[in-house]
């Protein structure tokens, strides 16, 4: 008898899991542009408890909006299908995050990403892209940055959300000045436009003659292109690893 309804559980959780969460986190929750859920520890979730905060408050901050709202018994269930996806051994890791990390060095990335306080702010900080990202998602934004370019929130504003952030723009002012860099910000009277040296413009857009969004592109090079394919698994190896516990 309990043990078929902890059946019925995971099988309702798992529809649950497919319909309102997988966009993010991968069907099956092996990953996506939110991070895979089968593992045996959850970082954030570590309890239950800590669990249904997160269905309930989501993770605003970090990129996960509040997900709907769910009742006690569909978070029970939805609970009970992710515990058992990480009660399965995971998937081994390809590649040696160790190499990983010199690659990473060759490559100049750090010019634009902090990992651990070192490092450019040109682009997103690195330091714990492993618990944000899954490896699937880590790989694509590497090999084409410009189809994954981060999705977050402008100004802290929830009715912002699905804004995308490093969005490269070019600007010309009526003045006949042209900045280009990414969207930092932008509501229906300004635009803030960053360089990817770090100078940040504010722009009132009755002052702008045009105003270009590159959609379709990124202002990340194509490093790795120069990879052979083992070295590339050591880069994605060793990021996925960044801020997950050993
Ligand atoms: C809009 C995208 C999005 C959706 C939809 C979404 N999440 Fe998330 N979720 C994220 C992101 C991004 C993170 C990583 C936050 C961080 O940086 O730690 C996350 C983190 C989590 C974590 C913490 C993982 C850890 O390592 O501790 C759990 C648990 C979680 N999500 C469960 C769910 C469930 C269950 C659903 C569906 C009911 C869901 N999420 C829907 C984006 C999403
Ligand atoms: C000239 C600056 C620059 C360099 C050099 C650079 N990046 Fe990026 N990177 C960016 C920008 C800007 C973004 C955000 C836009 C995008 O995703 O294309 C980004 C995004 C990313 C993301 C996705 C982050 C997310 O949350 O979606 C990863 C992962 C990443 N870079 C890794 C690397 C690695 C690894 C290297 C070295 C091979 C590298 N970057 C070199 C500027 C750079």
């Amino acid at each position: 008898m309990w043990a078929a309804n902890v059946a019925d559980d995971r099988e309702r959780g798992a529809k649950l899991f497919d319909g309102m969460c997988a966009t993010c986190h991968g069907i099956g929750a092996t990953g996506g542009s939110a991070p895979p859920l089968n593992r045996p520890k959850l970082e954030r979730a570590a309890t239950d408890d800590a669990f249904r905060v997160i269905l309930t408050q989501g993770i605003p901050e970090r990129g996960m909006t509040r997900v709907g709202q769910l009742n006690d018994n569909e978070q029970r269930q939805i609970i009970a299908y992710v515990r058992s996806l990480g009660a399965t051994a995971p998937a081994p890791v390809r590649g040696d995050p160790t190499k990983g990390v010199e690659i990473y060095r060759r490559l100049g990335c750090a010019t634009c990403h902090i990992i651990n306080g070192q490092g450019g702010a040109a682009g997103p900080e690195l330091s714990s892209i492993g618990q944000q990202r899954g490896s699937a998602y880590l790989r694509q934004s590497v090999l084409d940055p410009a189809a994954t370019l981060p999705l977050g929130f402008s100004g802290g504003s929830v009715a912002a959300a699905g804004f995308t952030r490093y969005l490269p723009v070019r600007v010309v002012t009526t003045q006949g000045r042209e900045v280009r860099g990414y969207r930092a910000n932008e509501d229906t009277f300004t635009l803030q436009v960053r360089e990817l040296d770090g100078a940040l413009h504010s722009f009132r857009k009755a002052d702008l003659k045009q105003i270009e969004r590159l959609t379709g592109t990124s202002l990340m090079p194509e490093l790795v292109k120069q990879l052979a394919p083992a070295e590339l698994d050591d880069l994605i190896a060793y990021l996925a690893r960044l801020g997950t516990s050993p």
